[in-house]
């Protein structure tokens, strides 16, 4: 497409902010598709810099990750899908040898051929057994952060299985390969934040960067627990909610945003915003229960985190560059994590054709141009030691499932946030935030946020709540132990099994020709049973 080919390569830089350890996506209001970012529609948390990120740019209405976050991650950084790299399973447990294929390109090593300088503060997850598992040697140039899945917020630790009855704690926070102690203590969203300036604040304006921030909040740290910064601070600021965890979860995701508003900032002060394209998704559904949940919500969608129901997948996403020819809409054609890969690719000015193996499909244009999407078809993910598997077909309209997992213990709804609707939604903290700042600074955008483009933005990208089939869900949803067919477009929280409606017999047999396909092309998964035998009975 167009804009990047216009000999601006040289000066351009795509800064992808990543949220990956998320969980993120579906409580909050409007933007997070249904999770808890204000754009989707509830008045409880308040995302103002990511809200402007989205109404200033595009909100990805059908964005989809994988389910859990090692298979996300694999996606996005492989372009292909996890079972074909052998990532299709549980996350990775500390000391666990799973790593990436040495033979899988990863996006960053290709960006490198392009010539840009390739950054990842935060969190790694895809390997750490041996030092080529590990992300200065899979693309990346530098990297600040940690290895597993997560740490404590504050003490960066991470408890680590001796056997099922015992744990000790390790230290797992780095710069390289060097343990950062001197930074043992510091909050974490505030030191990925403060490195992520450090970097573009030393970047050569004239070299092209890759940056991607995979930030711990709001993921559980250790002990099963969301940390706020400060916990006075905390039960000032969010009074009005009674629960304690839910408090430290939204005060996560506060840091969180300040932390996207300064990167945005940063960028704006440096002059690259203007050749930027910055990407913020979650990588995989809240976890509302089993030992890490986080007190996120998916409301009003079906499932969490490891679900193959729309709560596990169907994640918050915003995207903001000046390059997009259209903006300020919200983007409702289906796109996969995959998806990222040629995307970002083409527009660092590679020839997407000479990449093989890849799933991914580029969407600039349909997203630059607000166009019908080219994939139409989607894998959701195939688990061959635990059984279950999903396709998206149909454009987006029909999705199959095949089998669940642990009997259907995450395919319930979150329940509806409670006290959200108290206050009402604060356009002024959007219109005054950083992002919001630096965008109309930037002098990019023809098009300047005001009350009324945001209102209409929100509701339509809050329209989930009122879908009839949303607003009168049963109290115990069929869970899906065999086969099930839903409608997305009718019925986005799945409450109703097509699996026996005639008339779509078509449409079950084609799906399942296409799934039957995939799971041809599994490639199994190594350390499936030690990558099980230490957690306890519910992840
Ligand atoms: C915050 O509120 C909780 C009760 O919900 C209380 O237990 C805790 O001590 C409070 N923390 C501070 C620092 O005030
Ligand atoms: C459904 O899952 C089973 C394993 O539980 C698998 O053997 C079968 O091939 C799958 N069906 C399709 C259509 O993919």
């Amino acid at each position: 497409m167009s804009i990047l080919s216009v000999g601006i390569l040289l000066k351009s830089y795509d800064v992808f902010i990543s949220n990956i350890s998320a969980d993120l996506l579906n409580s909050s209001n409007s933007f997070q598709g249904s999770n808890d970012l204000s754009y989707r529609g509830f008045n409880q948390i308040t995302t103002p810099n990511l809200d402007a990120m989205g109404y200033n740019g595009i909100i990805l209405n059908r964005h989809y990750t994988e389910a859990i976050c090692t298979p996300s991650r694999a996606a996005l950084l492989t372009g292909q899908y996890p079972i074909r790299i052998a990532m299709q399973g549980e996350p990775l447990k500390a000391g666990e040898d799973r790593h990436l294929p040495s033979d899988v390109q990863t996006l960053p090593q290709l960006l490198k051929e392009l010539g840009y300088d390739t950054y990842l503060v935060g969190k790694w997850h895809l390997g750490q057994a041996r030092r080529d598992d590990t992300p200065t040697r899979k693309g990346f140039d530098y990297h600040y952060g940690y290895w597993n899945g997560y740490v404590g917020y504050f003490d960066h630790e991470i408890p680590s299985p001796i056997s099922p009855s015992i744990t000790y704690n390790g230290y797992d926070m780095k710069e390289n390969f060097k343990d950062a102690w001197m930074d043992k203590g510091k909050y974490a969203t505030h030191l990925f934040t403060e490195k992520a300036l450090d970097v573009i604040d030393q970047q050569n304006i004239d070299t092209p960067m890759f940056l991607m921030i995979t930030h711990l909040a709001p993921h559980t740290g250790k002990d099963g627990l969301v940390e706020g910064y400060d916990e006075q601070e905390m039960n000032n600021t969010y009074s009005y909610v009674e629960d304690l965890q839910r408090r430290r979860y939204l005060d996560a995701v506060r840091h969180l945003d300040h932390s996207v508003g300064k990167i945005v900032e940063k960028l704006q002060q440096r002059n690259m915003l203007q050749n930027s394209v910055v990407v913020f998704m979650a990588d995989n559904g809240a976890q509302i229960n089993g030992r890490f949940k986080n007190a996120g919500s998916n409301f009003p969608l079906r499932g969490e985190k490891y679900s193959h129901h729309e709560g596990g997948i169907r994640n918050a996403a915003v995207l903001y560059s000046p390059l997009l020819e259209k903006k300020n809409y919200v983007h409702d054609e289906l796109m996969h994590i995959t998806d990222w890969f040629p995307t970002l690719y083409s527009l660092a000015g590679g020839n997407v054709a000479t990449l093989n193996r890849i799933d991914g499909v580029d969407q600039w244009p349909s997203l630059s141009q607000n166009m019908k999407s080219r994939r139409k078809n989607m894998l959701i993910n195939i688990d061959e030691a635990r059984l279950y598997s999903g396709i998206i077909g149909y454009a987006g309209r029909y999705k199959l499932l095949n089998g669940t997992v642990q009997s259907g213990f995450y395919d319930t709804f979150s329940p509806e946030p409670t006290s959200l609707e108290q206050m009402d939604y604060d356009v002024a903290a959007i219109l005054n935030s950083p992002v919001n700042k630096a965008i109309e600074e930037s002098k990019y955008n023809p098009v300047i946020l005001d009350e009324k483009l945001i209102t209409g933005l929100r509701k339509y990208s809050s329209a989930l709540r009122h879908f009839p089939k949303c607003t009168n869900k049963p109290e115990n949803p069929e869970i899906c132990n065999k086969y099930c067919l839903f409608d997305l477009w009718i019925d986005p929280c799945e409450t109703e099994n097509l699996i026996n409606d005639r008339s779509k017999a078509k449409i079950v047999s084609t799906l399942k020709t296409r799934l039957q396909t995939f799971w041809r092309q599994v490639s199994p998964q190594a350390n499936k049973i030690r990558g099980c035998q230490f957690q306890s009975s519910k992840i």
